[in-house]
C-alpha cells in the first residue's frame, strides 16, 4: 500500500475545462501547472486528471485513440511530463485516467483488427466469426468492416471492447482467459502503464475496472485475476504507485482485485445517493437537506458491511461529485454543503473533491458535448474570477469548450477567497483539520456513535476523537457516554457543546471534539 494515501486528498480535474493558458478556449497542461499552489492552498495534494490522450473526443476522451501521446489541444507528452515534476516539488502526486476496457475505433490496434487477414491484432477485440452471427448477450456493432465478423462494445458505439477473454467460452469465437491473445492484451495495457509510471505519473483510476473479462461469474473471479496480475507488477516494480478503480464493490476491486482504493460511486438509490442526490428517485430526502427529512441509516446500512470488509486491504473513497454526475449545488445550497463537506471529509478512506464543488459551482442545463449529455452541465470551465469568461480563457465567449456560468450570484474562487465565510474557506479549514488529526485520515478508526433512523444528529468517531453534525434546521440533541462528556469542542461549523451527558448542536451544525 503506498504510504503516501492515508493523508491524501484529491482533486478531480476534467482537463478541458480547468484553465486555459494559451487562449483557444480549452483548457491545457500548462494551465493545471499555474493553478497547482491554487489546488495545494485548498488541501489537496493528489490529482486524478480525466483522459487527457489522443482521441477523437466522442466520449470526451475516454475514446482512445493512441494511449502514449497525449491529446495536442492540452500540450504535449513533454508538457504533461513537465507538470508531474512541478506537482512533484510541491508534493502534488498525479494520477492519470487508464481506460482498459475499450480504445476509440480509430485506435490502430483496432484499424488492424477489422482488416479481413489475419494478424497481430485480430483477437485484441472481440469479434464473431461472421458479419451474420450475432455476439448475442452483448452490444455489437455489424456490417461495418471488410473483416467477417461483428465486434463487442464496451460502452458508445465508438467504443470497442478490447479482448481479455471469456471467464467460461460458450460460443466458438469466444477465447478463454488464457489464449495468448488475451494475455496479449493484458500485457499491452502494463506497457502503458509502464509508460506512463516512468515519465513521473503516480497511478491511475481506472474506468470501468469490471468490464474485462466476459461471461464473468458474480464474483467477478476473471476480471479480478486479471488486476490482480497487474498489482503484482506494480507491487515488484512501481510499489508507490496507487490504483483507484472505477467499480463500487470494494470486497471485489480492493480483496479480489487488490485495488488500492474503489470509489463509492452514485448508482441510484444506493446508500452514497442518499447523502446527497436521493432526487434521482423522486422525492428528495437526501441526509444534508435542511429540510431535516434524511436518514443517516439509509447510507450507513450499505456502506458499514463494505467497510468493515475491506479496511484492512484498501480504502472505500468517497467523492463531492465527479464528471459523470450533477453537482452537490444542483439540490444543495452552501450552507447544506458545508455540513456535507465536513462528513465527507472526515470519514475514512481518500476523500475525492471534483473541481469548482469547492466553489459551489451549479449544474448547467446544456446541449451535449463530446458524448457527455446530461453529464455536460457538471462539466462548464472552472469560475477564477468575475472578470471575462470567469478568469478561464481570455477567449472570445462563443469559443469556449462549454459556456461559462453567467447568472448573476454564480461563485468565484476570487470572490470566495476574500470571505472567510464561504463555501471555499470552510472546504480549506476541513482540509487543514484533516491533515493536522491522524485520527481523521484514510486508516483513522471509525466507529458509529449514534444513528437512529430519521433522528438526528449523527454522532461518529475517528480515533480519539468524537464528532457530530445536524444538518438541519432544527436544535438537536443525543446522549454521549461518560468519558465523551469531558471532550471539548475543537473545530466546529456553526454551533455545538456537551453539557452534562448529552451533545447538543444548533441548526446546521458540525463539531469535532476532543
Ligand atoms: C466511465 C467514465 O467515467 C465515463 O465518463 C465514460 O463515458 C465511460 N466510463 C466510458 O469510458
Amino acid at each position: 500500500m503506498p504510504k503516501w494515501l492515508k493523508d491524501a486528498v484529491f482533486y478531480e480535474i476534467y482537463p478541458q475545462s480547468f484553465y486555459d493558458t494559451n487562449g483557444d478556449g480549452i483548457g491545457d497542461f500548462n494551465g493545471i501547472i499555474e493553478k497547482l499552489d491554487y489546488i495545494k492552498s485548498l488541501g489537496c495534494n493528489a490529482l486524478w486528471i480525466n483522459p487527457c490522450f489522443d482521441s477523437p473526443f466522442h466520449d470526451a476522451g475516454y475514446d482512445v485513440r493512441d494511449y502514449k501521446k497525449v491529446a495536442p489541444r492540452y500540450g504535449t507528452n513533454s508538457d504533461l511530463y513537465r507538470l508531474f515534476g512541478e506537482a512533484h516539488r510541491k508534493g502534488i502526486h498525479v494520477l492519470l485516467d487508464l481506460v482498459p476496457g475499450h480504445t476509440s475505433e480509430e485506435h490502430p490496434w483496432f484499424l488492424e483488427s477489422q482488416k479481413a487477414e489475419k494478424n497481430e491484432y485480430s483477437n485484441r477485440y472481440i469479434w464473431t466469426n461472421a458479419a451474420f452471427q450475432p455476439a448475442k448477450g452483448f452490444l455489437y456493432i455489424g456490417g461495418e468492416t471488410e473483416r467477417d465478423g461483428v465486434y463487442v462494445l464496451n460502452f458508445f458505439k465508438c467504443q470497442p471492447a478490447l479482448n481479455y477473454g471469456f471467464l467460461n467460452p460458450e460460443e466458438d469465437w469466444q477465447l478463454p482467459m488464457d489464449h495468448p491473445d488475451c494475455i496479449a492484451t493484458r500485457e499491452a495495457m502494463k506497457d502503458v502503464m509502464r509508460f506512463w509510471l516512468d515519465h513521473g505519473c503516480d497511478g491511475f483510476r481506472v474506468d470501468m475496472a469490471a468490464s474485462l473479462v466476459k461471461n464473468d461469474d458474480e464474483k467477478k473471479s476473471g476480471t479480478s485475476a486479471v488486476w490482480k496480475n497487474v498489482r503484482e507488477m506494480l507491487d515488484a516494480e512501481y510499489p508507490e504507485a496507487a490504483m483507484i478503480s472505477e467499480w463500487n464493490e470494494p470486497e471485489l476491486a480492493i480483496n479480489q482485485g487488490g485495488f488500492h482504493m474503489d470509489f463509492y460511486l452514485n448508482w441510484s438509490g444506493n446508500g452514497y445517493s442518499t447523502l446527497l442526490r436521493d432526487y434521482e428517485m423522486g422525492e428528495d430526502r437526501s441526509f444534508f437537506k435542511k429540510d431535516g427529512s434524511g436518514d443517516i441509516r439509509r447510507f450507513l446500512d450499505e456502506y458499514l458491511p463494505r467497510y468493515e470488509a475491506t479496511r484492512e486491504n484498501g480504502y472505500y473513497c468517497l467523492i463531492t461529485c465527479n464528471h459523470d454526475t450533477k453537482r452537490p449545488k444542483y439540490n444543495l445550497d452552501d450552507s447544506e454543503l458545508k455540513i456535507a463537506y465536513a462528513f465527507l471529509f472526515t470519514m475514512p478512506g481518500v476523500p475525492f473533491l471534483y473541481y469548482g464543488d469547492e466553489i459551489g459551482m451549479r449544474y448547467l442545463e446544456l446541449k451535449t458535448k463530446e458524448g457527455g449529455y446530461g453529464r455536460t452541465g457538471s462539466r462548464t470551465p472552472m469560475q477564477w474570477t468575475n472578470e471575462k469568461n470567469a478568469g478561464f480563457s481570455t477567449c472570445p465567449a462563443d469559443a469556449l469548450y462549454l459556456p461559462v456560468d453567467t447568472t448573476e450570484g454564480a461563485p468565484s474562487v476570487a470572490a470566495q477567497e476574500a470571505d472567510e465565510n464561504s463555501l471555499l474557506s470552510t472546504v480549506k479549514d476541513l482540509l487543514r483539520l484533516r491533515h493536522e488529526e491522524e485520527d481523521l485520515q484514510a486508516d483513522g478508526d471509525f466507529e458509529v456513535v449514534y444513528a437512529e433512523s430519521g433522528m438526528l444528529p449523527f454522532v461518529y468517531r475517528r480515533g480519539s476523537l468524537l464528532l457530530a453534525l445536524n444538518p438541519s434546521t432544527e436544535r438537536v440533541s443525543a446522549p454521549v457516554a461518560a468519558a465523551d462528556a469531558e471532550k471539548k469542542v475543537f473545530y466546529a461549523i456553526g454551533n455545538g457543546e456537551v453539557k452534562g451527558q448529552e451533545i447538543l448542536l444548533a441548526p446546521q451544525s458540525f463539531v469535532v471534539l476532543k
